[in-house]
């Protein structure tokens, strides 16, 4: 089997065995879905405008931007995510998702500067090599216009510490194994078959996403904490239900989105760059 192929099977392996489809709507995946939609808002230009989605999974980034009016096509490596993708987009007939197509960041089947943003969420933590995400990151420049943004999230370099530390999966020798490597050099490597300690991945230092994205030619607009602390709130499912202490808690979150001091304590974080 040929490296490119490799990876793409762990990525389909996965995903075929955990559900990605209600992440997003689940206790923390939460706060990242409402941030990382506030990151979005702030930089993008109003519709018309043409987005790629790559790594878009079963479209929840996608089916929100097609509703705001948007052009968007999403790709994505796992045929399941783009099937659910496509469900998705049929049940908002007015507003569908643009095209849902099995691909990959690597090799984007779109012209050259077609594209007023890219959302690159996902894809450059299951590229583990760093050579693989350059790749990714050449194509998102490539197909984006000048003046287009591409959103480059990564998970951050001491996000299975801090996760260790909550869950108790500290206490598992094995986990402990997988959060040493981490902390080494960002190389995430699960051994076992348990899916909560996600799978063959790269865990980004904040330094190093924001010299990928720059390393392909963007200029950056903003390195960001996407949930940020967030997790320091006490009784967050209480809290996340009242409206008032929701807002307040994004407000306080939103405040220090950009303090470098805090990024790499975000379990995800957000480069976003412009081509120039
Ligand atoms: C954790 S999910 C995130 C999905 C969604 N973008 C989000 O932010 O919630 C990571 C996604 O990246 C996709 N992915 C992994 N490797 C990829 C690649 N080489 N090219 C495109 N997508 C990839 C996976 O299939 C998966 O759908």
């Amino acid at each position: 089997m040929k490296q490119a192929d490799k990876i793409i099977n762990t990525v389909v392996t996965y995903y075929n065995q955990y559900n990605e489809q209600t992440r997003l709507s689940n206790h923390w995946g939460q706060v990242e879905f409402l941030r990382t939609q506030t990151i979005i808002k702030h930089y993008l230009k109003h519709p018309p405008a043409v987005i790629l989605d790559v790594g878009g999974a079963a479209g929840r980034y996608a089916c929100w931007l097609a509703q705001a009016g948007y052009e968007v096509h999403l790709i994505d490596p796992v045929p399941l995510h783009v099937q659910q993708a496509q469900t998705a987009s049929e049940a908002q007939p007015g507003t569908p998702i643009a095209s849902c197509s099995v691909g990959d960041a690597r090799l984007l089947t779109f012209d050259t500067s077609v594209a007023d943003a890219v959302l690159l969420l996902g894809p450059l933590y299951h590229l583990v090599a760093a050579q693989d995400r350059a790749q990714a990151l050449s194509e998102a420049y490539r197909v984006l216009k000048r003046g287009g943004y591409v959103f480059a999230a990564g998970i951050s370099r001491f996000a299975s510490t801090i996760d260790g530390l909550d869950t108790g999966h500290f206490l598992d020798p094995t986990f402990q194994k997988i959060m040493q490597g981490d902390l080494k050099n960002g190389q995430h490597r699960n051994p076992t078959d348990n899916p909560a300690y996600f799978t063959d991945t790269f865990f980004h230092h904040p330094d190093e996403l924001r010299a990928e994205v720059a390393g392909a030619g963007f200029e950056i607009a903003g390195l960001l904490a996407i949930e940020g602390i967030s997790y320091m709130m006490k009784d967050f499912d209480k809290n996340w239900e009242v409206e008032s202490h929701r807002k307040l808690m994004l407000e306080i979150i939103g405040s220090i989105e950009r303090e470098p001091s805090l990024l790499g304590a975000s379990p995800h974080i957000m480069c976003v760059g412009t081509k120039v």
